[in-house]
């Protein structure tokens, strides 16, 4: 017999382990024992459980994880014993065993904790967010992290430490809550001298989330160019308008469909594409306008404001000059998962949001219905610390 790849199961506990700490900070802030910090409540203590660590040492996870099913079988057990009078003493006996049998995992499964370590960014990841980012960004950080985010800014050789690459999995690892941390108070290295500054004093909080949404972006960018986005993304809170409907959010007019967005400028404006059964259509256009004249069955739904051309364009890997014609695909969850490039038919290495290993066979052609099957059959399950995909 052999059990569940440790993916699944791995996945379960941290999430688990996620919603338990996330349940008991919010007991603690409802029974008034611990205030907010940035407009959430505040972890109140100075460390938490290292889903990071456990990731990779599937040894200490599978202890914790059996722990905590001994834990449970001993609570149980006391539950039985205050219910049931005549098994008191065995059930108290059992409750011990299991306690004391339990292969408690030792102090490396906590890491340091801040008190925006379980904080969620407020800002949906939208499309305004992103763009607010880009201006934040450009101005205080690209000339240590580089404009691409790669860490290469003008400045970097002169630092003590070297910023790191976003364009990798550091932004999916970390919790955003500690990101948020270390860009609002800076860090330091082990003899205390600051590597990172802190910006809460020039940054607004709404500032600071804005410009994590774009290094988001640059990740997903530069990771294309790699051969895959490096943390699942989820396609950006944006308004639709239809025709001349009034303008809708997103998420109401996705109605938990599939959505396919293609972008469209005056050189591919005669290619708007038909309805298509198997998602909703949007289309991207420079301006935000509809493509005129309309024609008879094509989509007619498209993203408002001119935020979305060179914003979609970075998720794509491309840029806004060469954006003209390329597709992506989001999964009914929400999470974009595959690009297509203009004018080629989809393949293989066009599924940018996978967990499966790259392989270095050249890409088989896949069609539009094998990817689509692949992206529900696919589900992203996204635990932050956790497996990216
Ligand atoms: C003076 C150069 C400099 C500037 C300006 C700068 N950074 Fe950094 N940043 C660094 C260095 C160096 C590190 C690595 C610090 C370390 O590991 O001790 C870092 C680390 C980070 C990290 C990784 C944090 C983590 O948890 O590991 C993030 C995110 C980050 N910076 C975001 C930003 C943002 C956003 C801005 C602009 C608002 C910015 N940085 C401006 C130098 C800089």
């Amino acid at each position: 017999m052999s059990g569940p790849p440790p993916t699944a199961w791995l996945n379960t506990l941290l999430g688990l382990l996620q919603w338990a700490q996330q349940s008991l900070l919010t007991l603690w802030h409802t029974l008034g024992l611990t205030g907010e910090m940035h407009g959430q409540p505040a972890w109140p203590w100075g460390t938490r459980i290292a889903g990071e660590t456990l990731l990779i040492d599937l040894g200490q996870a599978r202890q914790l994880g059996i722990t905590l099913i001994a834990v449970a079988l001993a609570m149980l057990a006391v539950l039985v014993a205050m219910l049931v009078r005549r098994w008191r003493a065995v059930a108290l006996g059992v409750a011990a065993g299991f306690l004391v049998v339990a292969p408690w995992p030792s102090a490396v499964v906590l890491s340091s904790a801040v008190p925006t370590s379980f904080h969620a960014s407020p800002t949906a990841f939208s499309l305004g967010s992103i763009a607010n980012g880009a201006r934040v960004y450009n101005a205080a950080c690209a000339s240590c992290h580089g404009a691409d985010g790669r860490g290469e800014g003008p400045l970097a050789a002169t630092l003590t430490r070297w910023p790191p690459t976003v364009v990798g999995p550091l932004l999916g690892r970390h919790a955003d809550g500690e990101l948020f941390w270390h860009i609002a108070h800076g860090m330091r290295d082990a003899q205390g001298v600051a590597t990172m500054p802190a910006f809460a004093n020039r940054l607004s909080d709404n500032d600071i989330w804005a410009v994590l949404d774009y290094m988001k972006v640059l990740a997903a960018s530069g990771g294309v160019r790699a051969g895959g986005w490096p943390l699942p993304l989820a396609l950006p809170a944006l308004s639709v308008r239809c025709a001349d409907a009034a303008p809708e959010p997103l998420n109401a007019w996705r109605d938990r469909q599939r959505v396919r967005v293609v972008a469209i400028d005056a050189a591919s404006a005669g290619q708007v594409p038909f309805e298509d059964p198997r998602f909703q259509t949007l289309l991207i256009t420079p301006d935000g306008t509809l493509p005129s004249p309309a024609l008879p069955m094509r989509a007619r739904c498209v993203v408002s404001g001119r935020d979305a051309w060179p914003i979609f364009a970075a998720l794509a890997g491309t840029t806004p000059q060469t954006f003209s014609g390329t597709q992506l695909l989001a999964d009914r969850n929400g999470w974009l998962r595959a690009r297509g490039e203009p004018g080629t038919t989809w393949s293989d290495a066009d599924f940018l949001c996978t967990s499966a290993p790259r392989t270095a066979e050249p890409p088989r052609a896949a069609g539009l219905d094998t990817l689509i099957a692949r992206m529900d059959a696919e589900p992203v399950r996204y635990v932050k610390g956790g497996f990216i995909h």
